[in-house]
């Protein structure tokens, strides 16, 4: 380990388990770029007025650049407690003397703060991009599947035929909220705590305009004590992950379910299945059960972040270093999932047949019954006895209401014309259903051009 940017005040040097504990370095060197970026920034502005002078700015600048050119050679990052002191370090190396003024009118407390919140925000950007490219998967199955039919289910018992189409897009539907999530998140943490020092701002004539303009950002923190312990903008992170996970998880257990052999729905093609070491014939959801359970270390993440955070002092507290390592799993868990199912959701192919079959089990037609007496004027809830009644004589004679004649729809209700026969077939049904969102041709490709509407706007 190099000397400490504090060592000054130190009679010894830190013990070397006390320094491997407290160190960040082996996690944090992921802000190795942002980190480079907001010192640029501070120095340039340290220049501009006139804290430092305009060479001694360009020089710390000059060899802020050359670090980042030698780590992309390969130079290791090691040897520092954490990666603030490790740039300052190099800094330092490289250009001497003058590289110790560039931590003036600034603390780690507000440029780790920073440095999070640039990260952060392209890793908003990331989580979108990657969210688009799901939904764009999601389109494409629905785009083939508009007019394909399928059980649609409530307590996981067939309720009504549906259209193939409004299933997927009811995923893109989720897909979208997150990605306005995120978006909103990234608006809302746009803003800079670089100038509020350790926590009370500085006494330097600094210009915040000047970094903010550089970096990007939409303002500048209006509270130091505040800017240097808030961590909202990671837990709002967190959270919009644990939401997307939740979507996913649920589309996971969706494709465990109907690409079993007692759903036969959907097929995932050979290279995105998993075989069993032991029953030859097994053919594994092993990714999507896998995104399932990841979706258990997100939630994690948030909720210990969230204790973390909770019952701080004002204001920056070293327990504030334990945002990095959830926050970075998380990002990395996300975005690998949403590749993943990205991947598997356009290669997943369709049975369309056995699901417009299943379509039409379990009386999935029997609510249209119901309403075609009620919109004869028959109160719905006799329309639902009438209905309910012939479901059980369907069950005692082992029929379909598809199979009943005009004769057996009339002994249950008078009411019953010619067009019963019609109305209670499965795409009758479907078709039906052509209110806003709903499961006819006509809603679902409104469906489908509404989401790609709203997506074009991210
Ligand atoms: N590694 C530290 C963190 O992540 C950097 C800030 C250190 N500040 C301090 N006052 N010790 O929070």
């Amino acid at each position: 380990m190099k000397n400490k940017l504090w060592q000054g005040r130190f009679d010894t040097p830190l013990s070397a388990d006390a320094d491997a504990f407290n160190q960040s370095l082996t996690f944090d060197q992921k802000l190795f770029d942002v980190d480079l970026d907001a010192s640029i920034a501070h120095a340039t502005m340290l220049g501009a007025c006139g804290i430092l002078t305009e060479e001694e700015a360009k020089r710390i600048c000059e060899g802020l650049k050359e670090i980042r050119r030698d780590a992309a050679a390969g130079m290791p990052v090691s040897g520092a407690e954490d990666i603030h002191s490790f740039i300052e370090g190099e800094l330092v190396e490289k250009i001497g003397d003058t590289g110790k003024k560039l931590h003036t009118a600034r603390s780690r407390n507000d440029q780790v703060a920073t440095d999070m919140r640039l990260y952060v925000r392209s890793s908003c950007d990331a989580a979108i991009r990657a969210l688009k490219d799901l939904i764009g998967a999601l389109l494409l199955r629905a785009r083939e599947s508009v007019h394909y039919l399928m059980p649609g289910f409530t307590h996981l018992r067939k309720a009504q035929p549906i259209n193939c189409a409004q299933y997927f897009n009811a995923y893109s539907e989720m897909f979208l909220r997150d990605i306005d999530r995120f978006s909103a998140c990234r608006a809302r943490l746009n803003v800079m705590p670089l100038g509020s020092a350790a926590l009370a701002g500085t006494s330097y004539p600094i210009d915040r305009e000047i970094t903010r303009e550089l970096l990007g950002f939409a303002a500048v923190s209006q509270n130091a004590l505040d800017a240097v312990s808030d961590r909202d903008f990671v837990a709002e992170y967190l959270f919009c992950a644990s939401l997307a996970m939740a979507h996913l998880s649920r589309l996971c257990e969706d494709t465990i379910l109907y690409t079993s052999e007692e759903f036969g729905y959907w097929n995932i093609p050979d290279e995105y299945s998993t075989g069993s070491s032991i029953m030859p014939q097994k053919k594994n959801p092993d990714l999507p059960e896998l995104v399932r359970g990841k979706t258990g270390r997100v939630y994690g993440a948030l909720v210990s972040l969230l204790t973390v955070i909770k019952g701080l002092p004002l204001a920056y507290n070293k327990d504030l270093q334990e945002d990095k390592e959830v926050f970075f799993d998380t990002e990395t868990t996300l975005l690998q999932c949403l590749g993943i199912y990205a991947a598997l959701m356009k290669k997943i192919t369709l049975n369309v047949n056995v699901m417009y079959d299943a379509a039409g089990e379990g009386f999935s037609t029997a609510t249209d019954v119901a309403d075609y007496l009620a919109k004869r004027g028959v109160p719905f809830r006799d329309a639902h006895a009438v209905t309910g009644k012939l479901v059980r004589d369907c069950i005692a004679a082992g029929k379909k209401l598809e199979g009943l004649t005009l004769e057996e729809f009339k002994a249950a209700s008078p009411v019953f014309e010619e067009d019963i026969l019609e109305t209670v077939k499965v795409r009758s049904s479907a078709e039906a259903r052509n209110s806003v969102g709903g499961s006819s041709v006509k809603a679902a490709r409104q469906g489908i051009s509404s989401i790609k509407k709203r997506l074009a706007a991210y």
